[in-house]
């Protein structure tokens, strides 16, 4: 049987762990060639060998803060498989020494932003010309529910990274909405990675307060990551654009939580 994505061909940033990793399993499942990016060598090769190698899946290492390596993802891709047709943007990172704005420093503030917002911009506008051409595409952007709400226990380059990701993402989606090409925004709550596992290792207190909002009581898991992004990405959300597209287990819904 026919995958939901059958023979599309899909670029995942951070595609080496967490709800890239996820998302790129979901999509060879469901069909699609995949290009993983990511900076971790040893994983990726390893990943798309176990995958099949290169009949479904490519891996090329990408450090998404730089326009060379993020235009040579791209056009692997279009080499390799005939097309772009997916772009999920989704490398980021969350280091400890962004925090309150009180104690984060310019470096830590600039090094977030290039990894988190700037990539996007860099990975959007290296997608767009391939699914213009095509006149058709899906583009996912991964923000966070933190591009929608505030946090008292601040990562204050992380967010406003996000609400820029959300931001570029609604006004990509509705300037390209008659050329064929959907452009939404994942906007996970939080989920069981290594990425939130490394913040809340040290902090359980602070991981705590956290679980507290969530009114599922969990945190959420990257295969119920993936399978939002396989929506985005089919054609089973082909009247969606500009989309702000929470999963977050009732967060942003919540004004109290059931205990
Ligand atoms: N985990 C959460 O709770 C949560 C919540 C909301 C949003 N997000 C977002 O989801 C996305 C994925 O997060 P995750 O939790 O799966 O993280 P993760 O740490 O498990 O995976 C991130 C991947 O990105 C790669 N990466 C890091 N820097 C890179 C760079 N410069 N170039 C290329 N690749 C790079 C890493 O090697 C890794 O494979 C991120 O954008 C994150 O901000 C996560």
């Amino acid at each position: 049987m026919a995958g939901r994505i059958q023979d599309r061909v899909a670029v995942i940033t951070g595609g080496c762990s967490g709800i890239g990793l996820a998302t790129v399993e979901r999509f060879v499942q469901e069909g699609a060639k995949v290009v993983i990016g990511d900076i971790d060598d040893e994983r990726g090769h390893q990943l798309a060998d176990r995958l099949g190698g290169e009949t479904v899946a490519t891996y090329v290492h990408v450090d998404v803060t730089s326009k060379e390596e993020v235009d040579a993802l791209f056009r692997t891709a279009k080499d390799t498989y005939g097309s772009v047709d997916i772009a999920f943007n989704n490398a980021g990172i969350s280091p400890p020494e962004d925090d309150s704005i009180l104690d984060t420093d310019l470096d830590a503030w600039r090094k977030v932003q290039e990894v988190n917002l700037t990539s996007v911009y860099l990975c959007c506008k290296s997608a767009l010309p391939y699914m213009l051409e095509q006149g058709r595409g899906s583009i996912i952007n991964t923000a966070s529910f933190v591009a929608v709400m505030g946090a008292a226990t601040s990562q204050i380059s992380y967010s406003a990274s996000k609400g820029g990701v959300l931001s570029m993402t609604r006004e990509l989606g509705v300037q390209f909405a008659r050329e064929g090409v959907r452009v939404n925004a994942l906007c996970p709550g939080p989920v069981n990675t290594p990425l939130l596992q490394d913040l809340f290792a040290k902090d359980a207190e602070r991981a705590a307060r956290r679980l507290v909002h969530v009114p599922m009581g969990r945190f959420g898991e990257p295969e119920e990551m993936a399978a939002a992004v396989l929506f985005l990405a089919s054609d089973d959300s082909s009247f969606m654009t500009a989309n702000t597209f929470l999963v977050d287990g009732g967060i942003s819904g919540a004004y109290v939580t059931p205990l």
